[in-house]
């Protein structure tokens, strides 16, 4: 029996995803062979409901010098960031001389803004690619994993911090321990840790089981958020739920005393509470709602298929090698995947291998359908594309249900 993470529970799978590669590694074609595959099964621990991985993917295999995910790929997560940056410095960064960390920054789309206001700032990512690309736009950068060693130096060479920020990359980092012992040391008595992930609710709302990948290791909660950091030595003082990335959520972490924490907190456990989240009756029903829309979803391309329609997808997202993999979807049944990230162009898809080419191609000529493999970018892809539509193609998407629109 695998043990929790947090907390040493017992854990309880239930979903299991099968074997699956690194949702971030694209092999160039005829570079398949020796693809590394792990299984990717999900469980709740039975002592603080903390949903995660039952295995865990060596970091240095996720998260290296060509990373391939670059943050400001999207208009929308860009102007997400700026006001995220704006924010931070209007209501944490007010004393003299603050200093803003960011774990898991990336290419710098959200430290580029604090480094533009001149305020003293540090992102700490250990993707040299990204890394390279944020220190071109001014921001400073030490590329390493953030963890207990990395916190102690830089509080000892730079200070302590007024708010250490992490979006999307808490949740990637199953040494949580570390990473709490690290803040403990770099933030300043009355600083705060602010990081936003995807939220369980919206994945269960919305069947959205491709947020399961490697990278994920940790499905958050307000309750296992609260219990977690009582566990560490910090209190949940604040949430606020984020439409980007198919829904998220914003936690506010603070030494205990140091804030009061709004009535957001307690309006979301209780809302947590009534629909039974983390329950394991909601899991397993969850769990066949995956497997309902596997099978749907792979009767539809079976069948446009057999008719002789052309089916492409669109997004060649970290989160779609959960759906090819787990749906067994490959070249003949979607021929090529359409993505505007340089990296990954002339590429394949990992596990599946279907071809990708860049978004310009897709209109040369449109195919009949598309299966819109970034659907939490859905408005912006679809309004970019609107040609697709306009001349007879349609989008297949897949949650919260298989449709097309
Ligand atoms: N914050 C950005 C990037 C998310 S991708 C956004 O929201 O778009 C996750 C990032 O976390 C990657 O750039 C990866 O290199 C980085 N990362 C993974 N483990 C880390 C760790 N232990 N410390 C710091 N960064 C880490
Ligand atoms: P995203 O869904 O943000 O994340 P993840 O890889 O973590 O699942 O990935 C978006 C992918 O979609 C990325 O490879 C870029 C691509 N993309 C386009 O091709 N066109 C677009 O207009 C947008 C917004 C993204
Ligand atoms: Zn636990």
């Amino acid at each position: 029996m695998t043990d929790c993470r947090i907390c040493a529970g017992p854990l309880t799978e239930f979903l299991d995803l099968g074997a699956q590669p690194n949702s971030d590694a694209f092999p160039r074609p005829g570079e398949t062979d020796g693809e590394f595959f792990f299984r990717l099964a999900v469980g709740r621990c039975g002592s603080c409901t903390m949903v995660q991985l039952m295995e865990e993917v060596p970091r240095e295999r996720m998260f290296r010098r060509d990373y391939p995910y670059h943050s400001s790929g999207s208009s929308v997560m860009r102007e997400h960031f700026e006001n995220t940056a704006r924010q931070l410095l209007a209501t944490e960064a007010t004393g003299t001389d603050p200093f803003v960390v960011e774990i898991g920054c990336n290419d710098g789309v959200m430290l580029a803004t604090v480094s533009d206001a001149g305020v003293r700032h540090l992102g700490v990512d250990p993707s040299q690619g990204v890394a390279d690309q944020a220190r071109a736009k001014g921001v400073r950068v030490r590329t390493a994993f953030f963890e207990e060693a990395t916190a102690l130096d830089i509080a000892a060479t730079e200070g302590r911090a007024d708010v250490v920020y992490a979006a999307n990359t808490l949740c990637h980092i199953p040494y949580l321990d570390s990473i709490f012992r690290g803040l403990d040391a770099l933030l300043k008595p009355d600083g705060a840790f602010v990081f936003e992930d995807p939220y369980l609710g919206d994945i269960v709302e919305r069947t959205s089981f491709d947020q399961i990948y490697d990278e994920h290791f940790y499905f958050f909660t307000a309750r296992s958020v609260q219990t977690m950091a009582r566990r560490y030595g910090l209190e949940l003082v604040d949430v606020v739920r984020l439409p980007v990335h198919g829904g998220e959520v914003r936690y506010t972490l603070a030494r205990p005393g140091a804030r009061v924490p709004t009535a957001a907190v307690a309006a979301l456990l209780a809302d947590e509470d009534s629909k039974a989240l983390a329950a394991p009756a909601t899991l397993e029903r969850f769990a066949a709602e995956v497997r309902r829309t596997r099978d749907d979803l792979t009767a539809l391309l079976t069948q446009l298929r057999a008719e002789g329609h052309r089916v492409v997808a669109y997004g060649a997202t970290a989160k779609s090698a959960t759906v090819a993999n787990y749906c067994g979807i490959g070249p003949e049944l979607v021929s090529v995947v359409y993505d505007t990230t340089p990296a990954k162009q002339g590429r394949l898809t990992p596990g599946s291998h279907i071809p990708i080419q860049p978004s310009e191609a897709f209109s040369e000529p449109y195919p009949d359908y598309a299966l819109l493999l970034a659907w939490n970018h859905a408005e912006e892809i679809m309004s970019k594309e609107r040609e697709f539509r306009a001349m007879g193609g349609k989008w297949i998407l897949y949650t919260p249900k298989v449709r097309v629109l």
